[in-house]
């Protein structure tokens, strides 16, 4: 009933679909509650309801979060000139197209959800596998939701500003106020947590139109002094570029987003590639402009020093319709949030179905089927690094660790080409894109560190390495702590939660 309760929370996740999905898989988990015989086959077939357009939107509506609104500073910082600026942005472009076109291999040749976790399972076997879920679960995805928390504070802070630097704490204040709604949302019902993403996917669009247009408008005008000259004081050093594409990269994170879904996609083997092939190259045209856009109204100097570019950018050109711009962008960060949050409860449920995690993190709540203690963890991890992180540096931090295992997809679809040879593969990419984005991925992991060697790149390796202390004793030898099943059982009357198994009796 798990995989019902989750059913519900999977087909709730294309943005774009009017009717939220949760209703029905959510009505299935309930149903299935009371034909305990029916699980296995339901557990394995989620419905079938996201199709082209909502496989699109969902690509989309994921990627278009923060990053456009708030890493144009930091990117131009690192490259020195909006021309090699302009080049990096496009690149991250062409290289989630490419990784996105590996996925879409993996994806229809496996077509269980969990993505990455589903493919090292199948090409390296369960310890990798569960060092990837250890990683999500403890840093990657609470990472993505701190960045996108601290960008909607920041953003909610700064409408209220006039171009000056918003005080720390306030912005952090807010960050943790938006996580707690969004956990409480989260919480409360998977149908909620999916209007919630419709409705703030369709603003997100609105955000970025305005920029397009207001940019657009200024062009005419000609405005266009500041796109001369656009490769003066770039700076050539591997190790900015690197970190460049890192801020870049994050503005584009969520290409592999549908893979996540793969269960429920009609048709996957022409859509998943379909809505790749459409939705990724849409987004790098729609950041093409919006870059452009900022430069019709600020000099680069101007772009760098900018706490917040796009609100820099709406009270130059909105006028008396300046608080547009912070609205729209404080609306579509939560929406990420939302969906980013929404997003890691899959992944326990991934993980949880072959016993990789605690027990507790797999739990429901009783009454409403949302996977509250994963999200509560989650978001408690989240918190923490809200309080200690800065926007950039978490940024770096999570980068480095997604684009180790991005590359170790890579490694994975080359190995079964090799190992299962005979698979059947809907799709197949041409084997030249793979390498390609590995090799990409070995700079952007090595890049950084040999640039400039911080010790954080240190720990995080050996904090993903560190996860076989737990996996050995724990998932291979079953190993059971007696206190923790004591505390187990507080957690699950405190919380009205159960395991799935035992709620069927
Ligand atoms: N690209 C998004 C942004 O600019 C962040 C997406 C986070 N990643 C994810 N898989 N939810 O804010």
């Amino acid at each position: 009933s798990l995989c019902g309760s989750l059913g519900g929370l999977d087909g709730g996740f294309g943005d774009g679909e009017g009717t939220p999905g949760g209703t029905e898989g959510g009505a299935a988990g309930q149903d299935k509650l009371e034909r305990p015989g029916a699980i296995e086959d339901d557990a394995i077939h989620l419905k079938r309801r996201v199709g082209l357009i909502s496989g699109v939107a969902l690509i989309v509506g994921t990627m278009i979060g923060s990053g456009i609104f708030v890493s144009p500073s930091g990117l131009l910082e690192r490259t020195g000139s909006i021309g090699m600026s302009f080049v990096i942005w496009m690149a991250c472009g062409l290289l989630s197209l490419l990784g996105a076109l590996s996925y879409a291999e993996l994806g229809t040749m496996n077509t269980s959800s969990g993505a990455e976790y589903a493919y090292f399972m199948d090409a390296f076997g369960a310890p990798p596998a569960f060092l990837f879920s250890w990683a999500s679960t403890l840093v990657l995805k609470p990472s993505q939701m701190a960045i996108i928390c601290l960008s909607f504070g920041k953003y909610a802070v700064e409408a209220f500003v006039f171009e000056c630097e918003p005080p720390e704490i306030v912005v952090k204040m807010v960050a943790l106020l938006a996580m707690v709604v969004i956990l409480y949302v989260n919480c409360y019902s998977v149908n909620l947590a999916t209007s919630v993403q419709n409705v703030f996917t369709a603003a997100k669009l609105v955000a970025v139109l305005i920029v397009v247009l207001g940019g657009a408008y200024k062009m005419i005008e000609g405005n266009t002094q500041h796109l001369m000259q656009p490769f003066k004081n770039t700076k050539y050093s591997i190790g900015n570029i690197a970190t460049a594409f890192y801020t870049g990269l994050w503005a584009y994170d969520g290409w592999n987003n549908l893979n996540y879904v793969t269960e429920e996609i009609k048709n996957p083997s022409r859509n998943l590639p379909r809505s790749i092939v459409i939705g990724i190259p849409l987004v790098t045209i729609c950041y093409a402009l919006i870059n452009i856009s900022y430069l019709t109204v600020m000099s680069p100097m101007e772009m760098m020093t900018s706490e917040a570019v796009a609100v820099t950018f709406g009270n130059r050109v909105l006028g008396v319709m300046a608080w547009l711009m912070p609205l729209s962008v404080t609306v579509s960060t939560f929406g990420s949030a939302n969906g980013t949050l929404f997003a890691a409860g899959r992944l326990c449920f991934a993980a949880s179905r072959e016993g990789h995690l605690l027990d507790i993190l797999s739990y429901v709540h009783i009454r409403r089927y949302t996977p509250s203690p994963g999200l509560i963890f989650h978001s408690l991890i989240a918190g923490a690094m809200v309080m200690y992180g800065t926007i950039d540096s978490l940024i770096d931090f999570f980068s480095f660790t997604a684009w180790m295992f991005y590359g170790g997809a890579m490694v994975a679809l080359i190995v079964m080409r090799h190992t299962k040879p005979n698979y059947p593969r809907p799709y197949k990419v041409p084997i030249i894109i793979p390498y390609l984005v590995l090799v990409i991925s070995v700079y952007l992991i090595i890049g950084p560190i040999v640039d400039k060697p911080t010790i954080q790149y240190l720990y995080a390796t050996f904090f993903i390495l560190g996860g076989m202390v737990f996996y050995i004793p724990f998932v291979h030898y079953k190993l059971r702590i007696p206190f923790m099943d004591g505390v187990t059982v507080f957690l699950q009357m405190l919380l009205e939660v159960a395991p799935t198994s035992t709620m069927l009796e």
